[in-house]
C-alpha cells in the first residue's frame, strides 16, 4: 500500500496502540516521504482523544491504523466511529484486534474496517497471525511474492510452505470457543458464528464481573494507581486487562514476587511503548494483570491477598 502513497499524503496512527500497529506504518511512511499524524489519548482514563482523532483525519489521509482494544490499559476503542470518519475522508482503516479477540466477538462488518489483524495465540490458539481484508483490496494490493505462487486469494498472501499445524490449531481454538457457545446454549446444532456469538454473550459479562472485583479490591490497596477506565459505570468500554503501578515497588519487583507465589502477571510496556512513554512510566512500565474467561473470582481474591501482603509496610 505504501508504494501508492504520494507526497502530501498522510497516515494516522495512535499513541495508545501496541507498537505493532504504529512503527511499521511510520517506517513505511518515512520511505514514502509522507507525514504521520499521531492521535493523543486522554491520560485520565487512557482512552483515545476523539476530538484529536477527528481533527487528524483529512482529505490527505490514506490510512488510519487503530487498535480495537488497548493491550496495556484495556480500553475498547470506538472503531466503527473512527472507520466512518476515515471512509468519509477516503482513507483505509487497518484494525489491530490482537488484544480484543479473546475478550469480544470480532465483527469486521460491524466495525466497518478494511483490514483486521489478530494473533491466534491470544484467543487460546497457537502462534500464527491472522489477517482479514476486504476482498477487492486483498486482490488489488500487490503482494511481494515468489513467481510460482498463485496470484489468487488467499495464496497470494500466503506464499511459501504453510504452517499447517498452526492453522489446524487456530481452527481448533475457534472451535473451542464455539464449543463454549454450544454448551451454554445447550444446542449442538448452532452454526459456528451463532455459537461464537453465544460464547461471547457469556464471556463478556463474566469477565466484567472479574474486572469489577479486581478494580474494587485494587482501589482498597494503598499506593496502587490503576491506569485506564475504573469507573464502574463505564466497564462496558474496557476489557479485562488491568495495569497499575505502586508507589514504592517497581512493576518488575511486584511481578517477580507474584510469580514466586504462582501468579503470572506481566510488567513493562508490553510494546505499548508510546503510551508508556507518554505516561512517564519508562523504563519500569506498569504491572499488567490479564483476566480471561477461565479465570475465577477465587483467583482474583488470591491475587488481591498476595498484593496486600506484598505491599504491606
Ligand atoms: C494489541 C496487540 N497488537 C499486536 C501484538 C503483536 O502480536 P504478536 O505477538 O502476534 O506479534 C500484540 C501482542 O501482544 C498486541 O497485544
Amino acid at each position: 500500500m505504501a508504494r501508492t502513497w504520494k507526497p502530501r499524503d498522510e497516515i494516522v496512527v495512535t499513541l495508545l496502540d501496541h507498537d505493532a500497529n504504529v512503527t511499521p506504518w511510520v517506517l513505511a511512511a518515512r520511505d514514502a516521504g509522507i507525514k504521520v499524524q499521531y492521535v493523543r489519548f486522554r491520560p485520565e482514563d487512557c482512552t483515545l482523544d476523539l476530538d484529536d482523532f477527528r481533527s487528524k483525519i483529512n482529505s490527505r489521509t490514506k490510512l488510519v491504523a487503530v487498535g480495537c482494544a488497548s493491550n496495556a490499559t484495556g480500553g475498547i476503542n470506538p472503531v466503527r466511529q473512527i472507520a466512518d470518519w476515515a471512509h468519509e475522508a477516503g482513507a483505509l482503516v487497518f484494525a489491530d484486534a490482537v488484544h480484543f479477540a479473546p475478550h469480544g466477538l470480532v465483527d469486521v462488518k460491524g466495525l466497518g474496517v478494511d483490514f483486521l489483524a489478530c494473533s491466534a495465540y491470544k484467543f487460546f490458539g497457537p502462534h500464527i497471525g491472522v489477517l482479514w481484508g476486504k476482498r477487492e483490496l486483498m486482490e488489488s494490493v500487490e503482494a511481494y511474492k515468489v513467481r510460482p505462487a498463485s496470484n489468487s486469494l488467499p495464496s497470494k498472501w500466503m506464499t511459501g510452505t504453510q504452517s499447517h499445524e498452526s492453522m489446524a490449531g487456530a481452527l481448533a481454538a475457534v472451535d473451542y470457543l464455539a464449543g463454549i457457545g454450544r454448551t451454554l446454549a445447550a444446542n449442538s446444532s448452532l452454526n459456528r458464528r451463532q455459537a461464537l456469538t453465544k460464547a461471547y454473550d457469556a464471556i463478556v459479562p463474566y469477565e466484567r464481573s472479574l474486572v469489577t472485583r479486581l478494580l474494587g479490591g485494587l482501589a482498597e490497596i494503598p499506593e496502587i494507581k490503576v491506569f485506564g477506565i475504573t469507573n464502574p459505570a463505564r466497564l462496558n468500554e474496557r476489557v479485562a486487562t488491568i495495569s497499575f503501578t505502586h508507589e514504592r515497588f517497581t512493576s518488575a519487583q511486584l511481578t517477580e514476587r507474584l510469580g514466586s507465589r504462582g501468579i503470572f502477571a506481566w510488567h513493562g510496556n508490553y510494546y505499548a511503548l508510546n503510551l508508556s512513554e507518554q505516561l512517564g512510566h519508562e523504563p519500569h512500565g506498569m504491572l499488567r494483570v490479564g483476566l480471561v474467561h477461565y479465570n475465577t473470582a477465587a483467583e482474583v481474591d488470591r491475587l488481591l491477598t498476595e498484593l496486600r501482603q506484598l505491599t504491606k509496610t
